[in-house]
């Protein structure tokens, strides 16, 4: 059960998004056989039982095929990637290229970072920087693909849908983001998450997480129109913890019952010769992977903290830096009721297997 780094990540970074989609993921490994769980030990996940609480988040799941893998693959909780309310193309390549952060992110700290040609051999310093743009397949590939990805879920797993707003179209900017929602519903959506941070797109796209008056309109008009689906808001990191109290408060209040975090984390990226890596109009863009882990605790940490204190009942979903099977505990222990891992599935699809293999044995030992 070893993938990395004798093999290929499961997403070409050469090939562009649509041939990922159409022709991906490029896994040729086999399925180990996977040791459940008794269904007792099951847990809920916002009304849902799940066998395990490890997942994906929105990004690495483009298509129902993506699904199918990672379900296999041991994956309980799946998140299918971003979708708009229509077609939507990916910025040109590259789309992710690896970086050297030098150790862990500080979200304080807004130095660029500089690319590598190749991963380093240590998992725990992969890194990449990610900028797609939030490309979406056209609604009817959608309602087709979101039904099919529920039907290769295996007993013990749930989809979450993940849905954002595209400012500048003949509706307003909410209208949008419900029309988004309105589409994964009909598709089948057992779940939906609003996607409220983006550093890869434009500003106002981008971070209304960070604006707590803007989450509680937007999360109460889109928890309403899925209603009874739950509502979960995927969110970046934040400047203080008064603003992070404000918006889970408000989050809850607006019906949202579930928060994600944290997504990528926002820096210049530059190539060897100091020039932008990613082209004059993509400045910045999101740093993924092992060195935003500690980001990552932080906020799990701070949510769970305000949550219980606040008594919002909210579940928190931490994604941020896993790349090794131990780290899903990490999440777990710090209050994170699901933890889950997005570059290091690319680039070792094991680690969910690793994860359960471990607990197996340590339960019977
Ligand atoms: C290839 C890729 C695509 C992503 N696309 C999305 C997206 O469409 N929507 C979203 O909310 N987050 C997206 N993300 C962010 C992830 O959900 C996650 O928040 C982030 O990558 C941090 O987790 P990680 O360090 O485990 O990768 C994407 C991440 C990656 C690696």
């Amino acid at each position: 059960m070893n993938w990395f780094p004798e093999h290929p990540p499961i997403y070409d970074i050469k090939k562009t998004y649509l041939e990922n989609v159409e022709k991906g993921p490029f896994f040729d490994g086999e399925i180990p056989e996977r040791k459940w769980p008794p269904e007792e030990k099951w847990i809920d996940f916002l009304g849902h039982k799940v066998a395990s609480p490890i997942g994906i988040p929105a990004g690495p799941l483009l298509s129902s095929n993506w699904i199918k893998l990672a379900a296999r693959l041991g994956f309980d909780v799946l998140t299918y990637k971003t979708i708009r309310s229509g077609a939507h193309p990916a910025h040109p390549l590259p789309n992710m290229v690896f970086v050297d952060t030098q150790g862990q992110l500080s979200p304080k700290e807004g130095g660029a970072i500089r690319i590598l040609p190749k991963p380093k051999e240590n998992i725990e310093d992969l890194a990449v920087t990610n900028s797609f743009g939030m490309p979406s397949m056209s609604p009817e590939f959608l309602l087709e693909d979101i039904q099919k990805a529920n039907n290769y879920l295996l007993p013990g797993q749930v989809m979450i849908v993940s849905v954002v707003g595209t400012p500048g179209r003949e509706i307003g900017f909410l209208e949008d983001f419900i029309a988004a929602a309105l589409l994964a519903k009909e598709g089948g959506a057992k779940i939906i998450e609003a996607n409220f941070s983006c550093p890869n797109v434009a500003k106002k796209e981008g971070s209304l997480y960070m604006s707590p008056d803007i989450v509680y309109e937007f999360g109460k008009a889109i928890a309403k129109v899925i209603h009874p689906i739950p509502l979960i808001i995927k969110v970046g990191i934040f400047g203080s913890l008064e603003q992070m109290n404000d918006m889970l408060v408000k989050a809850a209040f607006a019906g949202v019952l579930g928060v994600c975090g944290i997504n990528t984390i926002g820096r210049a990226v530059i190539d060897e010769k100091g020039n932008p890596a990613l082209g004059a109009h993509r400045l910045t863009s999101g740093i993924c992977g092992g060195p935003i882990r500690n980001a990552a605790l932080e906020f799990i940490r701070n949510a769970a903290k305000i949550n219980k204190k606040e008594k919002l009942d909210l579940t928190i979903l931490g994604v941020g830096g896993v790349v090794l099977p131990e780290h899903f505990d990490l999440f777990l222990e710090a209050g994170a009721a699901i933890a889950m891992t997005g570059t290091a599935m690319m680039w070792d699809p094991y680690i969910g297997m690793q994860y359960h293999e471990s607990k197996h044995k340590r339960a019977h030992s």
